[in-house]
């Protein structure tokens, strides 16, 4: 039986315009004025509503063994909790530590989510160590679906990868057209400066964005860019969250390197006075990059809109109050991350869309369609058009409400944007055509989720794409 959408308005990264939208196998298969729909057909009326195709959170952490605990959600938790915010795909970051083996880590994070996820989801795989085994085992991880790599150049010993371990990673991305993820910030001198810093007695929180200055994330940006450009390879900054790095990264743009850019839902609405709380409500909100000050958020605000910002993620990475107090005695043992999957939608439309002028469909285009696009998603998902998956928000407008962590489907005893006022959220998100959510509640399947395969498109060598295409 089908399901039919009557008299929304649809909007996409390019258009707008009142229809019907009717789905049946998971599919959209019509889209019209007053459709005719065979007798049987569900219908939900959207009239008065916006319908967005689903959201796209390209960087989320669920499973995250990382700084001594492992981050509080399950797939079940945080993709309920997307869903209820309209994200109806996120995008994984695989994370094994540099002691790990990279297929089993794979393997961990594969079995973590299947039959878990409410909604869709795909991996970025992390390499965290570059030996003998790595190119094989890459290809295969490839082959398997999964076309994107993360590097990390901070998190020394631990996630972090060296110039040269970053050099084979981009040589074999350029080869296999993938596309490589970067956490962007100078290493070395983060530890320089957190020694510098603790020796001196500065252990709060508030010394945390010191430790990480603007010009350790700019150079980090600019390393890679240029590590991009001598491989030929294609590469995303994720959760770019100043100034210096975006001139870098825009720089780099210019001088043709293929570069993306991704800022998160932290950085455009929080600024570093949050993190310089006292006690553990600055530790709430310590991330990396940091919480910066806050003459960058509108300079972020406006590269979003010109699009030299690229996406919107979250880096959702929740860590509950309890573990970010094991920074008590030095702030760099606090657990780095903000939770954000559930409320990236209705902040960036509220504060964005709403109150701040970003444009409708560069909206749509930020969380939804350059994501499906630059990961290999598209038009499957990112788009409403026929053929697309029928993953869709009908979005309400009118809404008014405040974040709390008292209503809150995140796995966690905090929100970082407690208090924010919203204006508008899903009435309802279908995944491939299955209602999931109805007014802020999960009425669906909560195993329905899909991982989703992706092929490499990034300007491979044909041969090495023919290659890989075959074995999957
Ligand atoms: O603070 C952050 N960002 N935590 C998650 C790990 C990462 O760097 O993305
Ligand atoms: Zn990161
Ligand atoms: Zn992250």
């Amino acid at each position: 039986m089908g399901l039919l959408i009557r008299g929304g308005e649809i909007v996409t990264a390019e258009s707008r315009s009142r229809g019907d939208i009717f789905i049946e196998d998971e599919t959209v298969s019509r889209i019209g004025l007053d459709l005719d729909v065979p007798a049987g057909t569900d219908v939900i009326n959207a009239t008065g509503k916006l319908i967005f195709p689903g959201f796209i959170d390209p960087h989320v952490h669920i499973h995250l063994p990382f700084m001594a605990t492992f981050a509080k959600d399950t797939h079940a938790t945080a993709s309920k909790a997307g869903l209820i915010g309209g994200t109806t795909t996120f995008i994984e970051m695989v994370c094994p530590s540099r002691n790990e083996d990279a297929l089993d880590g794979y393997k961990a994070w594969k079995q973590k989510a299947e039959g878990n996820s409410a909604c869709d989801y795909a991996f970025h795989m992390a390499v965290t160590r570059y030996d003998d085994k790595t190119e094989a085992q890459l290809r295969e991880i490839v082959a398997d679906g999964t076309a994107s790599f993360k590097i990390f150049l901070s998190y020394k010993n631990f996630f972090g990868v060296t110039d040269e371990e970053m050099f084979n990673t981009l040589t074999l991305a350029a080869r296999l057209g993938v596309i490589t993820t970067a956490h962007c910030e100078n290493a070395e001198l983060v530890g320089q400066l957190q020694s510098l810093l603790l020796a001196a007695g500065k252990i709060g929180p508030e010394w945390h964005e010191p430790s990480r200055p603007e010009a350790v994330e700019a150079e980090g940006t600019s390393r890679f860019a240029t590590f991009l450009e001598q491989t030929g390879a294609t590469g995303y900054v994720v959760h770019l969250s100043c100034a210096p790095a975006l001139r870098a990264a825009v720089e780099a743009k210019l001088r043709g390197v293929k570069l993306y850019v991704e800022s998160v839902l932290p950085h455009f609405l929080l600024d570093k006075t949050y993190a310089e709380r006292k006690g553990v409500e600055g530790m709430k909100h310590v991330m990396s990059p940091p919480l910066r000050d806050k003459r960058n958020l509108p300079i972020l605000w406006s590269a979003l809109q010109a699009g030299l910002i690229d996406t919107v993620g979250t880096d959702h990475c929740p860590f509950d109050t309890e573990q970010k107090l094991l920074g008590t005695a030095a702030f760099t043992q606090i657990p780095n991350g903000i939770p954000g999957i559930e409320d990236r939608v209705n902040l960036m439309y509220t504060y964005g869309v709403k109150r701040g002028g970003l444009d409708l469909h560069r909206f749509v285009d930020a969380l939804s369609t350059r994501a499906a696009k630059l990961f290999g998603l598209f038009p499957r998902k990112g788009t409403i058009a026929v053929g697309s998956d029928a993953d869709l928000v009908i979005y309400d407008t009118k809404y008014r409400g405040t974040i709390s962590a008292a209503t809150q489907h995140t796995n966690n005893d905090y929100n970082g944007f407690e208090g924010f006022a919203i204006e508008g959220r899903p009435s309802v998100v279908t995944v491939r055509g299955k209602v999931q959510v109805r007014d802020g509640e999960f009425v669906g399947e909560p195993g329905r989720g899909k991982m989703i395969r992706r092929k490499p498109h990034h300007g491979a060598d044909v041969a090495e794409q023919q290659a890989v295409s075959h074995a999957s």
